[in-house]
């Protein structure tokens, strides 16, 4: 997919990076000019992913491993960016887990990982970013919210509760960091068709005809269209959105189902 925005120049670091949406807002990134970091915690696919995207464009990216969920690795990571390119222009606050069950059974372990790596490492990663582009003059951070943060859906209320928190972070910050020139804006993708979601068919326990149905636009999202309209909410072209939350879910939320 190609898009109308310029990131040359620039430099982004992506969490998440290694799969699925991450991998291609990494693209996006890499193809409209910017030089990316990719931080992962999975350090063999971050490393693959980096090195295969090297090779068509060398010396545009390079792969960090470490959690979101721990301050000082999003730190580090902030700094990477900056050590790589010059500067920290972009974030993409895109890690994240599901641990979907029924809230009777829901063990404590799976609720404290959702909130941890859902929202706490969206904090961490934004507050350390936010140091950073503070000091620079200006910066744009756009955290993959859900539209499960958005509207709900059961045997989600970690996921949910999370999402709906990154919602709310995205406000907060957005406010308070307006007048250092830096926005904070979220995008909500509804199902998107990725490597998680054909295994999950594959296995049964999604019913992907079932899905198509329920959604007005018939189909699934796909990754690159979630990283277009993320590359929007970075780019110069909505200078003065901040705050928002963007939901690109084919028109699911808009519609009360029967
Ligand atoms: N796929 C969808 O349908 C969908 C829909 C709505 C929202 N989302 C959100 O989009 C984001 C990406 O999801 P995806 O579908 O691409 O998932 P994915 O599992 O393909 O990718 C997530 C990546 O995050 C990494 N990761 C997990 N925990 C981490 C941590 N603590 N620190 C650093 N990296 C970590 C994983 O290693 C993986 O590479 C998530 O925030 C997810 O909640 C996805």
């Amino acid at each position: 997919m190609t898009t109308t925005f310029d990131f040359s120049g620039r430099t982004a670091l992506v969490t998440g990076a290694a799969s699925g949406l991450g991998l291609a807002m990494v693209r996006a990134f890499v193809g409209a000019g910017a030089k990316v970091v990719l931080f992962d915690l999975d350090e063999d696919s971050v490393r693959a992913a980096t090195d295969t995207l090297n090779a068509d464009h060398p010396g545009r990216v390079t792969a960090l491993a470490g959690s979101v969920t721990d301050p000082a690795a999003a730190s580090a990571a902030c700094e990477a960016a900056v050590d790589f390119g010059g500067r920290l222009d972009v974030v993409m606050n895109n890690a994240g887990i599901s641990g979907n069950a029924p809230s009777l059974e829901l063990d404590e372990a799976t609720w404290r990982r959702a909130i941890d790596v859902n929202l706490s490492g969206a904090f961490f990663v934004a507050q350390a970013a936010g140091r950073v582009m503070a000091e620079q003059g200006g910066g744009g951070i756009v955290n993959t919210a859900s539209m499960y943060g958005v509207v709900a859906a059961p045997e989600r209320a970690a996921y949910c509760a999370a999402k709906a928190g990154v919602v709310a972070l995205t406000k907060v910050l957005a406010i308070e960091w307006a007048d250092r020139n830096i926005r904070v804006n979220a995008i909500a993708p509804g199902y998107v068709r990725t490597a998680l979601t054909e295994t999950l068919a594959i296995q049964g326990r999604l019913d992907l005809g079932a899905l198509n149905a329920r959604v007005p636009a018939g189909r699934l999202g796909t990754p690159e269209e979630i990283a277009a309209a993320s590359l929007f909410l970075a780019s110069d072209t909505s200078s003065y959105v901040t705050g928002q939350t963007l939901v690109a879910d084919g028109g699911w939320s808009s519609y009360s189902y029967l």
